[in-house]
């Protein structure tokens, strides 16, 4: 044996020692995102917070923690239910710590990473601050990044998760915001009948009730909820009455520009089925119901759409029965039940 080779031995000796002695150290085993095929392309830059198994993991403890919040009760998941795509659930408008409720409807989370600014008015344009939003605010969950990185301090358990999700191992709150980003940026829904479909997958075919609603919903809905993600990422006015007790101005309070007055981002329609109550403010709480408010329900606020606007001059969307029957029929089709599933982003 030559010396280079006792050497090796002994290195290897080393290594296995701590390994035996079960040293908690940073392992970043890579995790694959899968980019469904029928998707546009991610936006959220991996480069800056590759995903881990470790990160993923830690990501998922604080999305269902209770101690993010003031009273140690209310975790992310609170509002965001999965079998529900992540919305919370029977709420028009969400509540938080102390019962106090807040004055939008819960958002999905899904296909997270391939959306351009987050929130109703887009009041977060990257995916690591959005969560900023929720825990600082009084309704939501009411605490400070100082206490919660105090709460995480002191159980052996984060210091653990910490230490194999990052580098330097440390519990701070970049590297939370960085853990639940991990996790958010898994969360793709694009296994719903529909998305079957489209990718020829598993013979699946739409009845004839589904076709046409997929063709009218082309034809009259798809100029603003568009591509696979089902939304174009925009801010629109889409003619809802203004609700005076809320008087929410959406995407207006971000800029302050009146063109922006009462828009909001235009809402991906996957799980749309168990998504309700629906609009910003949870106002309608049935398909059919949004169907007649474009049909026949779309006011002049003074900033609706060009695109609602009708040839005569009065807005909305003209819609037979039929036709409403069957874009609902087709909504139906795109919800996954895989991802409301899931066991990687269920609790237990
Ligand atoms: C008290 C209920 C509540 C809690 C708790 C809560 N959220 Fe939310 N979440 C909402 C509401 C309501 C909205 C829409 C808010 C708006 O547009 O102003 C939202 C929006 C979001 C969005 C934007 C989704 C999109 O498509 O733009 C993300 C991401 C999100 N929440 C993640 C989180 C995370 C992470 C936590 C925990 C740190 C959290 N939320 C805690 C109610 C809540
Ligand atoms: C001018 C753009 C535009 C057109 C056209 C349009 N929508 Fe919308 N849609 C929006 C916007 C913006 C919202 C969110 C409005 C709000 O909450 O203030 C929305 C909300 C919805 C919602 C509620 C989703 C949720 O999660 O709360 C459904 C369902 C919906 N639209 C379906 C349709 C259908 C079906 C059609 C065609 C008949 C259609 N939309 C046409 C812009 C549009």
């Amino acid at each position: 044996m030559n010396k280079i080779s006792v050497l090796l031995l002994i290195v290897i000796g080393i290594l296995s020692c701590s390994e035996a002695s079960d040293i908690v150290k940073y392992e970043p085993v890579t995790l694959a995102l899968e980019i469904p095929s029928n998707f546009p392309d991610i936006v959220y830059n991996l480069d800056n917070n590759p995903l881990t198994e470790a990160g993923f993991e830690l990501g998922k403890d604080l999305f269902y923690e209770g101690k993010l919040s003031s009273n140690n009760a209310i975790a992310c998941a609170f509002c965001h239910e999965q079998a529900f795509a992540f919305t919370h659930h029977g709420h028009n408008l969400s509540h938080g710590v102390n019962g106090g409720v807040g004055f939008r409807n819960a958002q999905p989370i899904q296909n997270l990473a391939f959306q351009t600014s987050y929130m109703w008015d887009g009041a977060a344009s990257h995916l690591d601050l959005q969560p900023i939003i929720p825990l600082t605010s009084d309704i939501e969950m009411g605490e400070t990044f100082s206490n919660v990185v105090t709460k995480l301090q002191a159980e052996p358990y984060y210091q653990e998760k910490f230490t194999r999700a990052f580098e330097d191992g440390e519990v701070n709150t970049e590297n939370m915001l960085k853990a639940l980003s991990q996790f958010m940026v898994m969360m793709i829904s694009s296994n719903s009948k529909y998305d079957k479909y489209v990718r020829n997958e598993d013979n699946v075919t739409l009845t004839e009730l589904e076709l046409n609603g997929l063709n009218t919903f082309q034809n009259k809905c798809a100029t603003c909820h568009a591509t696979d993600l089902f939304s174009d990422q925009s801010f629109r006015n889409n003619g809802l009455s203004i609700n005076p007790l809320l008087n929410d101005q959406g995407r207006y309070d971000i800029l302050e520009d009146p063109n922006d007055l009462y828009k909001f981002k235009v809402p991906s329609l996957r799980n749309v089925e168990v998504t309700y109550p629906y609009m910003h403010d949870g106002r309608f709480s049935t398909l059919q119901a949004v169907l007649d408010f474009y049909d026949s329900a779309v006011v002049d606020n003074g900033n609706v759409d060009d695109v609602l606007l009708r040839a005569d001059g009065s807005y909305g969307i003209t819609l037979s029965d039929y036709e409403k029957e069957s874009i609902i029929a087709f909504l139906y089709t795109l919800t996954d039940d895989q991802f409301l599933e899931d066991e990687r982003f269920s609790e237990y």
